[in-house]
């Protein structure tokens, strides 16, 4: 296991059972800016011409404890949730339970798609000809955020849909991720991406079809136990060629 996934896992499980309430604010931003954007991420949905009536399938890779899986739950037939801490795929199912939501339609379980037994561990047709694929606020913990895109990429079906939320690259970032602590340092990868990096990470993952990228307009505040500070999110989503 390479140090930064040790990292992410301890940092995670640790954080598991209050990361939605820590991150409350930020999460109720997110979901908002979510619904009112799910048209532009994918047109094919329960309720949309195209996916009327068809098996709409969704993939929350390093779901955490699921707020956007709950949110787009009723607009799909299944979500797959996958992360790599046992505490976040445990928090993942308990509220998806709490939310009515049967565990036929959406379950969690661990998995790390940089491994190398992820294609072994996750080989069930259940795993792959996703609609839209999604990684909210996690890439930027990954050891390769290409290889993992690439990956993603491989489980969509032709025409699915590759979506990423994380933060931008601001100059500000590297400052403040030094006055983290070491512990929550050392789960991250990099400090954010800019939009031309972006671009070019779907390109390169093989999801260059329509990419869109919108910065989104409200700066989120992110509380560790260290220090306090705001970043911006955006949204991008590329289609599988
Ligand atoms: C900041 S949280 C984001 C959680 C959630 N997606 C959200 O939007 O709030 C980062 C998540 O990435 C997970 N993670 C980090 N590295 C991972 C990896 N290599 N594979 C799967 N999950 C990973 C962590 O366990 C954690 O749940």
């Amino acid at each position: 296991m390479t140090d930064i996934l040790e990292a992410n896992i301890r940092v995670f499980n640790k954080d598991a059972h209050k990361y939605e309430t820590d991150f409350q604010e930020a999460i109720r931003m997110l979901c908002e800016e979510t619904e009112s954007r799910r048209l532009w991420i994918s047109s094919k949905w329960s309720d949309t011409p195209e996916g009327n009536g068809k098996d709409v399938k969704l993939l929350d890779y390093a779901c955490g404890p699921g707020y956007i899986s709950r949110v787009l739950a009723p607009y799909v037939t299944k979500i797959v949730g996958i992360d790599a801490s046992e505490g976040m795929v445990g928090e993942y199912n308990k509220k998806a339970q709490e939310a009515g939501i049967p565990p036929e339609k959406m379950s969690a379980r661990a998995g790390n798609i940089l491994g190398d037994s992820f294609s072994e561990d996750f080989k069930g047709p259940e795993y792959h000809d996703f609609d839209v694929a999604f990684v909210g606020l996690a890439l930027h913990h990954f050891s390769d955020p290409l290889l993992s895109m690439k990956r993603l990429v491989d489980r969509l079906r032709v025409g699915g849909v590759l979506w990423i939320i994380d933060a931008l690259d601001q100059p500000h970032a590297h400052h403040e991720h030094e006055k983290l602590s070491p512990e929550t340092k050392a789960a991250i990868h990099t400090h954010g991406f800019t939009v031309d990096q972006v671009k070019d990470l779907f390109a390169q993952a093989g999801a260059g079809a329509d990419v869109r990228v919108e910065v989104i307009d409200k700066p989120f505040e992110i509380k560790t136990p260290n220090h306090t500070f705001k970043r911006t999110a955006f949204f991008a989503r590329g289609q599988k060629l």
